[in-house]
């Protein structure tokens, strides 16, 4: 099921059945919402114990009512199933649905999230409802999209998930020798005899084993797809074709989104940024980054299906967002290729943990506010880049972000437990291709590569069987790649490769890795460059936390160490191969490194950016291409007016005059045709 749009939504996440004794203020909402633009709300999320107040006692009218008003009035309902939070008296009655802890503890009743994926009565209630509200709404033509659940999340440790836990260890093994072998298990005497003696990991337990660790936390993301699927099949059985989401979070570490994503048909995500702790730039590289994730996962569009339209009351200080902020974050998520921004929430609730989290309409409910009003023109410009609905984004770079990786190098014990620092050499080498308006897509090691023109892949510690393969081909036809220290060290059940790193790509990349150097935290070394090198590179940069120390095999170094007992030994080095080229990059190089090399390589295997300048500070340009045309988004995140530097080529204005100088927080939007 395909979700298509001809309009950009804007709405938020609406809980009517906090008011429904409050029919004056359900009725002004309405008109507040079509005064603000917004042509969608989602409904449901939270609302079990009003559609279900009883075992077996369904109230849905309220909630038909307020879809049908909202319809009559131009406002879509991306309706929600309920089973982010139980009602009490299904816990009450069924106290398998609470979950288990780590430390094997029932939870009492309380919160949300807190439920067991794998419990048969909570799966049959949560199909049940779900069945009856698609029967019910799932025709309706107000309704445009299903909003399974609410932000998945967690584990549960009991002995239903341990059972489900060694089924799925069965299938994925076979035999328990099998297993012992890939978990290594000898080690510390912990041999398992069967499948059944098999434990979740626990701090009380078993936690060494880091094949056991690795697909506990595997089988928590197949737990939570397969409990999606459930709650989509119930939808279909009650008769609704349409589309599903589910709102998804900020590079969340628990669950693998690229395997979620396959049970979705159209991503989105809750975005919140903590804009004005840092410049505002930092910030947006970083939504933006996440942005573009959230694209690739199905590489399609996505939205943002929630925001805060001014202060969360969950971060550490709750800031307001200074004016022009919102704008900026909402036109962001069109801008990387998004069909709509919307908030978390419509009306402020007036009680309980969430009553001083910012809303579109707060406790004094009135729109001579300056958020309404901020929201009001978002309403309005996201209106007019109607056009720009089902436009897609076509980057001819992509860099691994993976899951796997991250999870077994963050329980791996060495090369450096106080921090890899993943996350922020990503966002290094991603500012680097931003600077020179080159969007990128962040890929797994499942998707196809064809197509790309650079691949990039930052301490992609573990590879997936025929991955190396695969990446081999890449290069072989063309393709420029980008490696880095930690790569290709451990296969898929975190076994150590045997006979030399980076498996599968020493000829590739010309080089073995032989050592590892850690650094401590106010240690550096630095790159310097070797005379005469390829890239022209002539200054030098600092690098830090890990050093990797190579065997040239054949590649050429370009740059090499400066400092300690591998003074001298490269530290960046390329590698021809087939039609193509390998970088290796052998430690953690600093920001600057990262822009002037991607900028070079970049130039010399002629990849253009959406314009041929370098880019003004503070300026994010990000293209989008539907029916032959090219969108060009100009953003401008720095503190400064800027003049906005032009594609080559005839285009012309979407939004903004592209004349002008672009002021802070301000967008321009062009269109010319498709190169
Ligand atoms: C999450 C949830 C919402 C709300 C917001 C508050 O994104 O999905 O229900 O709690 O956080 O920021
Ligand atoms: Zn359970």
């Amino acid at each position: 099921m395909e979700f298509r749009t001809d309009r950009l939504l804007h709405g938020g996440d609406y809980n009517p059945e906090q008011w429904l004794d409050r029919p004056d203020i359900l009725e002004k909402d309405i008109e507040m919402l079509k005064e603000a633009g917004c042509n969608a709300v989602s409904l449901g999320i939270f609302s079990w114990s009003t559609l279900e107040p009883e075992e077996g006692v369904f109230h849905f009218e309220w909630l038909e009512e307020i879809i049908d008003r909202l319809y009559a009035n131009g406002i879509s309902t991306i309706l929600a199933t309920p089973s982010g939070a139980r009602p009490k008296w299904l816990a009450e009655k069924y106290p398998e649905v609470l979950r288990v802890d780590e430390s094997r503890h029932r939870n009492l009743f309380g919160g949300r999230h807190n439920h067991c994926y794998t419990s048969p009565v909570y799966r049959e209630k949560v199909a049940l409802i779900n069945r009856k509200l698609s029967e019910r709404f799932g025709k309706h033509p107000g309704v445009i999209l299903w909003h399974i659940s609410n932000e998945y999340g967690g584990e549960c440790h009991c002995p239903l998930c341990q059972d489900a836990f060694r089924g799925w260890l069965r299938e994925r093994y076979q035999t328990i020798d099998r297993l012992n072998k890939c978990w290594n298990t000898t080690f510390w005497s912990h041999t398992y005899q069967s499948f059944d003696q098999v434990e979740s990991p626990s701090r009380r337990g078993e936690r060494e084993l880091h094949g056991l660790n690795l697909d506990w936390k595997r089988f928590v993301t197949e737990r939570t797809a397969d409990f999606i699927r459930h709650e989509v099949e119930a939808i279909r059985a009650g008769g609704s074709t349409l589309p599903v989401t589910a709102n998804l979070m900020y590079y969340f570490e628990q669950l693998d989104y690229f395997r979620l994503a396959k049970e979705l048909d159209i991503v989105s995500w809750d975005n919140y940024p903590i804009w004005h702790k840092k410049e505002l730039i930092e910030t947006a590289y970083d939504a933006g980054m996440c942005h573009d994730l959230m694209r690739s996962l199905k590489r399609k569009p996505f939205f943002q299906m929630e925001s805060c339209p001014s202060a969360t009351n969950w971060q550490g200080v709750s800031k307001l967002k200074r004016p022009g902020v919102l704008f900026a974050q909402s036109m962001q998520v069109i801008a990387h290729g998004g069909e709509g921004a919307l908030y978390f929430q419509i009306r402020q609730s007036q009680g309980a943990s969430e009553k001083f989290h910012g809303a579109v309409i707060d406790h004094y409910g009135g729109t001579d506010t300056r958020v309404f009003r901020e929201v009001s023109e978002v309403g309005a410009a996201l209106k007019s880049l109607s056009e720009l609905a089902g436009s897609t984004v076509n980057s001819k770079v992509a860099m691994l972000y993976d899951w796997n990786s991250q999870w077994a190098m963050n329980d791996s014990r060495g090369p450096r437990n106080d921090g890899l620092h993943y996350h922020e050499v990503l966002l290094k080498i991603y500012r680097a291709f931003r600077r020179r308006a080159v969007d990128v897509d962040l890929i797994d090691m499942e998707q196809e590569l064809s197509g790309y023109r650079v691949l990039v892949l930052p301490m992609a510690y573990m590879f997936k069987a025929g991955f190396a393969e695969k990446v081999r081909a890449f290069v072989e036809n063309g393709g420029v790649l980008i490696t880095t220290y930690w790569s290709g060290i451990a296969d898929d059940t975190d076994l150590c490769y045997l006979g030399g790193t980076p498996y599968g790509l020493m000829d590739v990349l010309g080089v073995r890795s032989t050592e590892i150097d850690g650094l401590f935290d106010w240690e550096k070394n630095r790159f310097v460059p070797v005379d005469g090198n390829a890239l022209g590179l002539s200054k030098e940069y600092d690098c830090r936390y890990l050093c990797d120390l190579v065997e040239l095999r054949g590649a050429t170094p370009v740059m090499t160490y400066g400092s300690d007992f591998y003074e001298g030994y490269a530290a960046l080095t390329v590698n021809r191969y087939g039609e193509g080229s390998a970088w290796y990059v052998a430690a953690d190089a600093d920001r600057e490194f990262y822009a002037d090399f991607i900028a070079r390589v970049l130039q010399q295997n002629g990849i253009e950016g959406a314009v041929a300048d370098e880019i003004p500070e503070g300026l994010e340009i990000t293209t989008r291409e539907k029916d032959g045309v090219r969108y060009y988004l100009y953003q401008n995140f720095g503190t400064q007016p800027v003049q906005i530097p032009l594609p080559q080529g005839a285009v012309e204005a979407v939004f903004g005059d592209p004349q002008k100088a672009l002021k802070p927080c301000g967008l321009v939007v062009l269109k010319g045709g498709c190169k």
